[in-house]
């Protein structure tokens, strides 16, 4: 595959290998802050979320926001207001959604609470095609139109009262964001919507707990059926966001990684249950407390593990990078198969160059352990590929520069700083300043 050249991004560089270990605090969940910051658009009433994890998407989340005409505060600790008194547009723009698919997510609230919308399809994404039919199916079978032109989803309501109504859907597929979006929309629908085969990640329960304190009638989420009686009108609230369980879950594979010992705290541990079981099987001594993980590998190196994504509480797509590293330099060989995304092994290339032993068979990795790794320059393709190669810069021998790391801004919460705490030896720098590193290590 062809990369631009990427002279003005910002790059990571970690001296390998290090140790990962000690206490780290888990920032709030990524894919749980941005469904609850478009939740705001269901009410006139200020909604206030704590606990916000200070990421890239979750400021595209607010500049789409703004650009409805969402009134935002951002506060210190972490919080922010949102308040969508007035909405002044129905529209989000391509320019915003096709740096962030999550922005689907305005689809729901704003045909519920104004009756249009109008959300530019996605458009390509790294990990898959990735595509939003269940959004729109759901929406229809609630007695929205929807008509995609000009790249555009363009949806209206044209019930005789102009709400929703409620209905019974049944998702073909389990999918995470269509079923928060159908959930909002029929929070404000007239009768009662059942999600059928709905998503169960913590996420989703999260959105609806938020929602319920918002005056939505929601029962059964974290069940694949989901309940919700529509109401006339939601109210303000205040929510706290929990915690972003792959955070968690990618410094527990860094230290399982580097052999080393620590704690993930401000956690809720059973959201990570498939996630340590597998760490348990790897090797690592784990123990739970009421909002921490301690992990230790007591030195030993890991044992290769096999990994099968699926559906939550199955084993999270959003950990599979990570877990390829981790039977890259274990003991052994086991297959990772990623079953949610069809392009989700961009990494795999990258940790083949600094060594790693691995065959790709259609949707599955043969990964066979190696001694060691090898530091060398790499690219990150996505989010998720993105910690892998951080952890593998870890556990590599000597220099790793990892490019691109914009996509690692969008979702880990100060990466660098919580890795050198920890004892990683790794900065950022920009474009620029690796360019004279390397005029300066050229003499
Ligand atoms: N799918 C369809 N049609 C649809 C929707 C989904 O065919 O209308 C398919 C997808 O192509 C995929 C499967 O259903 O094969 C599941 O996709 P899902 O809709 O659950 O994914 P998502 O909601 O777009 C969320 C997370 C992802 C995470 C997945 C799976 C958010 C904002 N994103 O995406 O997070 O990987 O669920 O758990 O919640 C990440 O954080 O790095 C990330 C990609």
């Amino acid at each position: 595959m062809f990369f631009p050249c990427t002279i003005n991004v910002d790059k990571i560089i970690i001296n390998g290998p290090c140790k990962i270990t000690g206490s780290v605090k888990i920032s709030g969940a990524k894919n749980a802050a941005l469904p609850l910051i478009f939740a705001s658009l269901l009410t006139e009433e200020p909604l206030r979320l704590t606990n916000i994890p200070h990421l890239q998407d979750v400021t595209t989340a607010m500049s789409l926001l703004g650009r409805l005409g969402v009134k935002l505060e951002l506060n210190e600790q972490l919080s922010i207001n949102v308040q969508a008194k007035a909405l002044s547009s129905c529209r989000a723009p391509y320019e915003l959604v096709k740096t962030m698919r999550a922005s689907i997510l305005v689809l729901g609230p704003l045909l519920a609470r104004l009756g249009e919308a109008e959300v530019s399809l996605p458009g390509g994404c790294a990990i898959g095609t990735r595509p939003v039919n269940l959004h729109i199916k759901g929406l229809e079978e609630m007695g929205a139109r929807i008509v995609i032109e000009e790249g555009y989803i363009k949806a209206r309501i044209e019930t005789p009262s102009g709400r929703l109504q409620g209905a019974r859907i049944f998702m073909d597929m389990v999918s995470v964001t269509g079923t928060e979006n159908i959930m909002m929309a029929a929070t404000l629908a007239e009768g009662t919507t059942i999600i059928e085969n709905a998503a169960r990640e913590p996420e989703v329960t999260d959105l609806a707990v938020c929602l319920n304190a918002m005056g939505a009638k929601i029962s059964g989420a974290g069940t694949s059926e989901i309940t919700i009686e529509g109401v006339e009108q939601l109210h303000g609230a205040t929510h706290h966001v929990i915690a972003d369980r792959i955070e968690a879950g990618t410094f527990l594979v860094a230290a399982a990684a580097t052999r080393s010992k620590i704690r993930v705290r401000q956690v809720i541990p059973h959201h990570l249950d498939a996630v340590l079981k597998k760490l348990e099987e790897a090797g690592a001594v784990i123990e739970l407390g009421d909002d921490y993980i301690d992990l230790d590998m007591q030195g030993r190196k890991p044992r290769a593990v096999t990994i099968d994504t699926a559906p939550y509480p199955a084993f999270p797509t959003d950990m599979q990078a990570q877990f390829i590293l981790l039977n890259s330099v274990a003991d052994g060989s086991a297959t990772v198969t990623e079953n949610i995304f069809e392009n989700r092994f961009m990494h795999v290339q990258e940790l083949q160059r600094m060594g790693a032993n691995i065959e790709l068979k259609g949707h599955t990795a043969v990964v066979h352990g190696v001694e060691h790794l090898n530091g060398a320059p790499v690219m990150a393709t996505d989010l998720r590929a993105s910690a892998g190669l951080v952890l593998a810069g870890l556990v590599a021998k000597g220099e790793t520069v990892i490019d691109r790391i914009y996509h690692i801004d969008r979702g880990y919460d100060c990466i660098e700083e919580k890795l050198s705490q920890m004892g990683g030896e790794i900065q950022r720098v920009s474009g620029r300043q690796y360019q004279q590193m390397l005029a300066a290590a050229a003499g």
